[in-house]
């Protein structure tokens, strides 16, 4: 791992650090989340929240995240089964999960759009997907944007509505909804026209 992506992983283990058995029944309660249910947190890290959700829910929970190292502690947590991945290319069957969470990870993902249809693909019909990101046209968001580019982080943020829309693109419809300060966080159902059994394209036009 080169000397940027392991200062990148502290920091990132270090924020998720924040995550509380509060915010796990959060998200259960939000999602209606149930027993036995299946749940992907896709850039979970270190599976800090991926564990809460999990205690709170009775799913499984799976993370995936491209830091190795990421995934090695999530992989020991109770509840909580870690795959190394992009979110761009999931190594998952169609329609696996109940549920997909993109925490505080989307704005860090390179191909977002990829990742978008990669999430409509492993969500069975009728899934959730619940998005929590900071609105760039917040000061404090931006600055805090700015900083993660100078480290060289990858980082594209969207407004809520540009995120809304880029999901229903995908055959996700929902709405974001503003939080706390520059926080929102959106919420979308998989419609039955979310493309399925399509491997993605890299190089394909939309
Ligand atoms: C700011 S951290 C958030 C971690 C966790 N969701 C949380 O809220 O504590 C962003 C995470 O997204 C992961 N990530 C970024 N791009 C990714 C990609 N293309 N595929 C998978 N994981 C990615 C990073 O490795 C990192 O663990």
């Amino acid at each position: 791992m080169s000397a940027h992506a392991s200062k990148s992983s502290a920091r990132f283990a270090k924020a998720s650090e924040r995550w509380t058995a509060s915010d796990g029944t959060a998200i259960a309660t939000e999602l209606g989340l149930s027993a036995g249910c299946s749940v992907l947190d896709v850039g979970g890290g270190t599976g800090v929240l991926a564990h809460h959700v999990a205690a709170a829910s009775g799913c499984r929970v799976a993370v995936l995240d491209h830091d190795p190292s990421a995934v090695a502690i999530a992989d020991s947590r109770d509840g909580v089964s870690a795959v190394l991945g992009d979110a761009s290319a999931m190594p998952f069957p169609d329609a696996t999960f109940d549920a997909v969470l993109l925490i505080d990870s989307f704005h860090h993902v390179a191909d977002q759009r990829s990742a978008v249809r990669e999430t409509a693909r492993v969500l069975r019909a009728g899934g959730l997907v619940l998005v929590a990101e900071r609105d760039p046209a917040h000061f404090a968001a931006m600055l805090t944007y700015t900083y993660e580019r100078v480290i060289g982080e990858s980082v594209s943020p969207h407004t809520p509505q540009a995120l809304a829309e880029m999901f229903h693109d995908a055959g996700i419809e929902g709405e974001s909804r503003l939080g706390s300060g520059d926080s929102y966080r959106f919420l979308g159902v998989r419609t039955q026209r979310a493309p399925s059994n399509k491997r993605i394209n890299p190089t394909a036009r939309r």
